[in-house]
């Protein structure tokens, strides 16, 4: 059995020093590596919590340009977690805060388990983890630093669909934390919350799911609660489009290499929407249910053809079916839909509390997703079942080597 380091020594070691300090408490304080790479036998090979079965032991590498869980295969479970900065947290404390989760998602990230964690052994299966940090407009102006914050970056115009609730909007920090272990994604979030709460306070979390790892072939569209597939038009991670289309490039130059982030709880009206016929509930959308193909096409991926007309003369898919007010021709200008399910309920009443986490990511907030919502809220025949009632944006910054750490562009 490893022996941990001495909580306080660890702790008093990250938050009380600076950069120097920080490193010295992190090169002497650092524990072995719980045991995570024994590679798995044939029939499962025993580790210190027992057998490890498939993808318990898979690693999302966390250093690289780009931060993980962006153009990452979307894991089963994600929680999003919206911090506060407590007053008087400026520049150099937030930078300590940020190297301290960076610590701590580079560890768990690789099956190690934080500096000063007591639950060692719940680090071993990281299934995956990845723990991607963005920030509010809070955390410019709490760094003196608003000259820096990408312009679009800020609350998004009002729609007049939303019905945003505050204990669902806004940050000045979140963590998206990804996982393909509901057990990993919990513990990772214990840790970001313990560690950044001298710094932070917790605005909201809002967990999410989708299929179970290995239940589908990789890269099958999830399907959401309306039981729709959905993310079928979504950049390809690795193609020059998605490159484009998610990456930041121009702005303020300590953002190259970052995207932002549009978290935006949606609410279903499950019930309303299960009265509805077969018919209806496609024609909103554009597409199958069975299949999610366009209702002009035969398979998922088949483009919709938006100038076919029915017998009648009127358009197959509808002037105002989700699709096509939702559609950007251009593919560099899309935006990446990263969502995950949630369900709440149901109520006291018997009423689903179900919707969608739709995490966005894009380039530009304001050139990319606005454009997109403005239309869906003008018009667009899901809106009769579907509310946004919580927003809110981040900068993410970009990723960092294995002596830096995320932020260090903005804050060092
Ligand atoms: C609960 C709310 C929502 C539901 C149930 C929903 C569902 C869907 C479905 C089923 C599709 C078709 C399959 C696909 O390409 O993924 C789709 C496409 C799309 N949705 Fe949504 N969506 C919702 C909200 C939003 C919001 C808020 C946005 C952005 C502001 C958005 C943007 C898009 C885009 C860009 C597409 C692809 C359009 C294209 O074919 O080019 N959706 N959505």
């Amino acid at each position: 059995m490893r022996t941990s380091p001495d909580p306080l020594l660890s702790r008093r070691g990250l938050l009380a020093g600076g950069a120097a300090a920080a490193a010295g408490a992190l090169a002497a304080c650092a524990p072995e590596p719980v045991s995570v790479a024994a590679p798995a036998g044939p029939s499962g090979s025993s580790g210190p919590s027992g057998l490890i079965g498939p993808g318990g032991q898979d690693v999302e590498a966390f250093d690289g340009p780009h931060q993980a869980g962006v153009a990452t295969l979307p894991q089963a479970h994600a929680v999003f977690a919206g911090l506060d900065l407590r007053p008087g947290t400026g520049r150099e404390a937030i930078g300590r805060l940020m190297r301290l989760l960076t610590d701590d998602t580079r560890r768990l990230a690789s099956g190690r388990a934080a500096l000063a964690d007591v639950e060692t052994e719940m680090a071993v299966l990281p299934a995956r983890l990845t723990v991607t940090f963005g920030f509010g407009p809070g955390l410019f102006t709490a760094a003196g630093l608003d000259r820096l914050r990408p312009e679009s970056v800020a609350p998004l115009p009002a729609f007049t669909i939303d019905r945003l609730e505050e204990r669902w909007s806004g940050g000045d920090l979140v963590a998206q934390i990804c996982a393909d272990d509901p057990m990993t994604v919990a513990h990772a979030l214990r840790v970001i919350i313990r560690d950044a709460r001298a710094f932070t306070t917790v605005r909201w979390t809002q967990r999410g799911f989708r299929r179970a790892a290995h239940v589908q072939a990789a890269g099958t569209t999830q399907r959401n609660l309306m039981g729709q597939l959905d993310g079928t038009v979504n950049p390809e991670p690795g193609s020059p489009d998605f490159d484009r289309a998610v990456w930041t490039r121009d702005g303020p130059s300590w953002m190259r290499g970052g995207t932002t982030l549009v978290v935006r709880r949606v609410r279903m009206e499950l019930e309303t929407w299960d009265a509805a016929d077969r018919a209806g509930r496609e024609f909103s959308v554009g597409r199958r249910l069975s299949d999610g193909a366009p209702l002009t096409g035969n398979a998922e991926h088949d483009v919709p053809d938006l100038d076919r007309l029915n017998a009648a003369g009127l358009p197959v898919i509808s002037e105002f079916a989700h699709v096509r007010r939702a559609h950007v021709a251009d593919p560099g200008m899309r935006i990446l839909r990263r969502v995950y399910n949630y369900d709440e309920g149901p109520t006291s009443r018997g009423k689903a509390d179900s919707g969608l986490v739709l995490a966005a990511y894009q380039a530009d907030v304001a050139r990319q997703f606005v454009p997109i919502q403005r239309r869906l809220a003008e018009a667009d025949l899901l809106n009769d079942w579907t509310t946004p009632i919580g927003s809110a944006v981040f900068a993410v910054p970009p990723g960092c080597s294995s002596d830096g750490w995320i932020g260090d562009t903005l804050l060092s």
